[in-house]
Parts: C-alpha cells; sequence; structure tokens
C-alpha cells in the first residue's frame, strides 16, 4: 500500500470518473498474476499453451491489432510546441472530450493500479509511472514488461510519479456481458507533455495500452530527455565482445518492425564474436561523470514481432519465449504450440488461425497478424547481458541509425563528427510496416525512427542532439553511423543476408571504434574500404556486393533537394547546424 497523497487522490479522483465497480491494487505477486490468468482461462480468452510452461495464446479484436498513429495526440499548451510532425489539440479541449468518454467506463468493471518503474528500481536514470486500467490483459503483460507492484510503492513513497490513464472504453453497464476483446472504434492516445501525463481510450492493444513503453518511455520521457540533458531514444542496446577483445556497448535505432529485437539479440555468423543483449526497444541515456553516455533499458520484457521469428533468424528470442509468455495473434497448432508465419520452413497441414479460424497452406491467407507479438521476460534471453540491470547503465561507444530502403542507402556509412550524424538520424526513412494501422511499404521520414514517438517539436528534438555533442568531446561521445539491411537487387529481392550476418558490419563498427577500421571517404560519409567488410563465408556475388556500397550522384544530390524541401516543416526550429550539413554534403557530391 501506499501514503502517497497525489496518488491516493488521483485514483479516487479516476474512480469517481469511471464508476468500477471494484478496485484493485496490483502488488506484482505471483499469486495475483495466477489469478487474473485464471479469469482469462476460464472464460475461453487465454488458450494455455501445453508446450510452453506458464504460456497463453490470446487472439484481439480484429480491428485492435497495432499502435494508432492517426488517433495518437501530442496536447501540449500551445500547438507549436507539439511541431509539425504529431497531431496536437489544446489540453482542455481534449480533457473535455476525454472527461465525456471516460465517465462511467470503467463501469461493471475492475479498476487495477498499476505501479510501475520504467529502469532498475532505485536507479537515478530510472522513473516511476502509475497505470490505471480497466484491463487485466494489460495487467499481465505489464508484469512481463515492467518492474511493477507494490516494489514500486516502495520506492515511490511520496516522490513523483507519471500518471497513466487507461481504459479499454467498453463499459459494462446495465448487465451487459462483456466480449473476449473489448475495445472501443472511437481511440484517443493522448500526452499532456506540461502536466507529464497519458490518457489512453480505446485499444488494449501494445503501444496503446502498455503505457510504460511508449506512451511514457518514449513521448512523455522524450521531453523529461529534453529538459534534463539526456536522451530517450527508440534503440535497442547491445554488448558485443571480439575474439579475444574488449566489449563495448552499441545502440541502434530502427523504426518497428525494422530489425532492433533481432540486431539486438543477434547470433553472430563469424567465429569468436559474442553479442549480448541489454535492450531490443527502448533506450535511456545520460551523461556518467566520465562525459561518456551510459544507457539503460526501461524496460524488463521483449513485446516482440512474432513473424519472421524463427531458431534460424533469432533463435534467442525463440528461447526467450518458451515459457513465462504471452502470444496475441498468432495462430495455434493442433499439438498444442504456437505458430507463425516463418517459425518454420515447413507450415503445419492445420491451424487455429488469429481470427480462431480454421486454417491450411491452402487457405492463401496468413495464418498470424503480421503485427502479432509475444511477451516475454527479458531475463529469460539466453544472451542478455550481465550489465542489463546495471543502475549506472553501459557506455556507449556507438550510435546506429537505419530503416527499410530498397534503393540509394548503402549497408553502412560512418558520419564525419556528430552533426553529421545528428544529420543521418534527421533523414532516416523507412517504408511503413504493420507496427502502426494504414497503408505498408511506403517510404517515409522516421527521423531518428522517433516520427512516431517525439513528444515535442521535431525540430527542437534535432536541436537537442545538437546540444547533447556539446555536452562532451569527440573522444567521448558514441560515433555514428548509417546502416540498411534492406537493400533490394533488380529482381525486388533483399542483398544483404542480414540477420546474423549484420555481425560483418558490427564488426567494422568496432574497428571503426578502435580507430584501426579502414574506411574511404565518399560525398555521404565513410565506407568501408575495400576488403575492410568481412565476408570470408558470405555467399554474396561480387556485382551485388558493389550495388551495396554504391552511391550514384544523381541519387545523392535527390536526396539533398528533398532533405532541404523537408527541413522547411520545421521552420525557424530546425538548428542552423544541419543546413550546414546538407551544404557540405551537396558541395562534396558536385566535386
Ligand atoms: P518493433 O518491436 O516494432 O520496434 O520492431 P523491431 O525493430 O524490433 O523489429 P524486429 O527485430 O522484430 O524485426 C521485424 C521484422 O524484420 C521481422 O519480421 C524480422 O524477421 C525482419 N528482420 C529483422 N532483421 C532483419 C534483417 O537483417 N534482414 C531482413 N531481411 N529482415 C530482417
Ligand atoms: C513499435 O511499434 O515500435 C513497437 C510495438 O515496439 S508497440 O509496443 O505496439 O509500440
Ligand atoms: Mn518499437
Amino acid at each position: 500500500m501506499t501514503k502517497n497523497k497525489k496518488l491516493l487522490q488521483w485514483v479516487d479522483e479516476i474512480a469517481k470518473m469511471t464508476q468500477p465497480d471494484k478496485i484493485h491494487w496490483c502488488d506484482g505477486s505471483e499469486e495475483e498474476n495466477n489469478m487474473l490468468i485464471k479469469g482469462y482461462v476460464d472464460t475461453g480468452v487465454f488458450t494455455p499453451i501445453l508446450k510452453r510452461p506458464n504460456s497463453y495464446w490470446v487472439v484481439s479484436d480484429p480491428k485492435d491489432v497495432a499502435r494508432v498513429e492517426d488517433r495518437t495526440f501530442i496536447c501540449s499548451e500551445k500547438e507549436i510546441d507539439a511541431g509539425p510532425t504529431n497531431h496536437w489539440m489544446a489540453p482542455k479541449e481534449m480533457k473535455k472530450i476525454l472527461t465525456g468518454l471516460y465517465t462511467g467506463c470503467m463501469k461493471g468493471r475492475t479498476m487495477y493500479v498499476i505501479p510501475f518503474s520504467m529502469g532498475p528500481l532505485g536507479s537515478n536514470i530510472s522513473h516511476i509511472g502509475i497505470e490505471i486500467t480497466d484491463s487485466p490483459y494489460v495487467v499481465i503483460n505489464m508484469r512481463i514488461m515492467t518492474r511493477m507492484g507494490q516494489k514500486v510503492l516502495d520506492v515511490l513513497g511520496d516522490g513523483e510519479f507519471v500518471p497513466c490513464l487507461h481504459s479499454v472504453g467498453y463499459p459494462l453497464a446495465d448487465g451487459k456481458k462483456d466480449v473476449a476483446w473489448p475495445c472501443n472504434d472511437e481511440k484517443y492516445i493522448c500526452h499532456f507533455p506540461e502536466e507529464r501525463s497519458i490518457w489512453s481510450y480505446g485499444s488494449g492493444y501494445g503501444g496503446n495500452a502498455l503505457l510504460g513503453k511508449k506512451c511514457f518511455a518514449l513521448r512523455i520521457a522524450s521531453v523529461l530527455a529534453r529538459d534534463g540533458g539526456w536522451l530517450a531514444e527508440h534503440m535497442l542496446i547491445l554488448g558485443i565482445t571480439p575474439p579475444n577483445g574488449e566489449k563495448k556497448y552499441i545502440a541502434a535505432a530502427f523504426p518497428s518492425a525494422c530489425g532492433k529485437t533481432n540486431l539486438a539479440m543477434l547470433t553472430p555468423s563469424i567465429p569468436g564474436w559474442k553479442v549480448e543483449t541489454v535492450g531490443d526497444d527502448i533506450a535511456w541515456m545520460k551523461f556518467g561523470q566520465d562525459g561518456r553516455l551510459y544507457a539503460i533499458n526501461p524496460e524488463a520484457g521483449f513485446f516482440g514481432v512474432a513473424p519472421g521469428t524463427s531458431m534460424k533468424t533469432n533463435a534467442n528470442a525463440m528461447l526467450s519465449c518458451e515459457s513465462n509468455s504471452i502470444f496475441t495473434n498468432v495462430a495455434f497448432t493442433d499439438d498444442g504450440d504456437v505458430w507463425w508465419e516463418g517459425m518454420t520452413d515447413e507450415k503445419p497441414k492445420h491451424l487455429i488461425d488469429w481470427n480462431k479460424k480454421d486454417w491450411t497452406p491452402e487457405s492463401g491467407r496468413p495464418s498470424s497478424h503480421p503485427n502479432s507479438r509475444f511477451t516475454a521476460p527479458a531475463r529469460q534471453c539466453p544472451v542478455i547481458d550481465p550489465k542489463w540491470e546495471d543502475p549506472k547503465g553501459v557506455p556507449i561507444s556507438a550510435f546506429l541509425f537505419g530503416g527499410r530502403r530498397a534503393t540509394f542507402t548503402p549497408l553502412i556509412n560512418e558520419a564525419y563528427d556528430w552533426n553529421h550524424g545528428v544529420y543521418m538520424g534527421s533523414a532516416c526513412a523507412s517504408e511503413t510496416t504493420a507496427a502502426a494501422a494504414g497503408a505498408v511499404g511506403t517510404l517515409r521520414h522516421d527521423p531518428f525512427a522517433m516520427l512516431p514517438f517525439c513528444g515535442y517539436h521535431m525540430g527542437d528534438y534535432f536541436g537537442h542532439w545538437i546540444q547533447i555533442g556539446k555536452m562532451s568531446t569527440a573522444d567521448k561521445l558514441p560515433k555514428i553511423f548509417f546502416v540498411n539491411w534492406f537493400r533490394k537487387n533488380d529482381k525486388g529481392k533483399f542483398i544483404w543476408p542480414g540477420y546474423g550476418d549484420n555481425i560483418r558490419a558490427l564488426k567494422w563498427v568496432i574497428e571503426r571504434v578502435n580507430g584501426t577500421g579502414k574506411f574511404v571517404e565518399t560525398p555521404i560519409g565513410r565506407l568501408p574500404a575495400e576488403g575492410a567488410l568481412d565476408i570470408e563465408g558470405l555467399d554474396i556475388s561480387p556485382e551485388d556486393l558493389k550495388k551495396l556500397f554504391s552511391i550514384e550522384k544523381e541519387s545523392g544530390l535527390a536526396e539533398v533537394a528533398e532533405m532541404r524541401e523537408y527541413y522547411k516543416k520545421f521552420g525557424d526550429r530546425l538548428p542552423k547546424e544541419l543546413g550546414v550539413e546538407l551544404d557540405k554534403i551537396e558541395a562534396r557530391l558536385k566535386k
């Protein structure tokens, strides 16, 4: 329990508005978890997965399967502070709409109060949030994804927390019967950056509902980070140890469903190298006294994309979800396991698909939703880094930016200096994926992989990154690289094998960090010199390899022109340093 006045008052106020039947303070215990799971098993919402101890299969409403970016709002006092890349509404106006929707919205339900810590309990990089929800699914998943329960209230004491309000928006008034996956066609995912609070309504899925993740750890935390001189980023964190070499840590930002989980736990295809996982989605970084950036993973679990995950592509993810895991929107096998596209070479002869319909390979439709996911405890990852819960964090030696680009962007490219690296981050563009509702495969700007996650004006965010570069010195700041695993050949096939072979690019990164990697200077950055990328044992034709690193002057100039146009969006909030970088790239291309 707690004596935190602000918390008690807030819970009281929300209960008056939402009118639940019961209030349940989550202690995070196993008994509590079992009780919630039993409720779902008894009503047929969860199906136990015989092959995976303490694991369950669940499917959502087919209309509630991904983040809803169109319905995501940054409600800053001033519209300009949300910037051109966010949806905005005045806080007063939004609160009025939400109060209308929230009034009585928990009728017939239990209201759960979830105290959670983003980051190891008690770390000075960590922050505490309290999520109020009417969804036991959210409680069960938050228990995997965060440190949750009474222990958090003990650390909180009288301290500050971020209030995170969530409802599926499906009241059970006047004896109305519940459905397997309650949600509402009207959805609002709202952030109040000045007040530092979150109100989410109408969805039970992923980033819309597990509010510690994107809403808090990125949108609200990016605001805290701006004000506090640190970084809250959509980045994986990995440790990499060369044969007989010194271990280094790398953080990498790729847009949703563009390979963070896979890179974070990759099994190296070249002998002697070791990769260990600190985090697979979010990094919070602060400067240490030594002037280096130290990163923590604020999460405690993985909410990973299922399709494409296999023992061949990502064995460590497969092994992480062998027990104590939740599987949402995948398919169920006849022998009591889960399955999804890409898990095995041979497709099962029969499945129950994510719509709970019979499925056979002849059905002509995928058995699992493309954004189906597993929720698994990070501690179960066989290559979890020994320092993954170190409250000090791990020192970062390199940043990688990337995305899905079928053309132009080479496999790997090193920035000349910090500001050039910030340019690279700002220039990230990627083909859209199923992680968000809407069209898949259209190229869009996704600066720093933060387009859907930046809680303030993107121009100011670029400025914050420039500022971070001034807070330390070049020898201590991470080196910055741009990578692209997704370049395609004329036949539309990926040129680069990816996955475990991405270690070859990481190897060059480490060699560059150590100052030994050979490079050539090009207009867009430093590329590996001929022979500097380890391709031993790799089945790739010389033409394809050349293609991975080709930079055509015309496409380069077209990119510069396009970026110049894009930057106009940010008006006078665009840091002038980025214009300078564009001029430099253009001059180099024209030389
Ligand atoms: P979020 O959880 O949405 O933030 O996604 P993520 O960035 O962690 O992406 P994830 O690692 O789950 O990969 C998404 C999809 O990309 C999966 O289907 C992977 O199989 C595929 N993928 C990951 N790495 C590679 C790669 O190196 N090459 C290719 N071709 N595909 C990859
Ligand atoms: C993403 O979309 O980047 C995710 C999944 O990591 S969600 O938690 O739904 O945001
Ligand atoms: Mn993500």
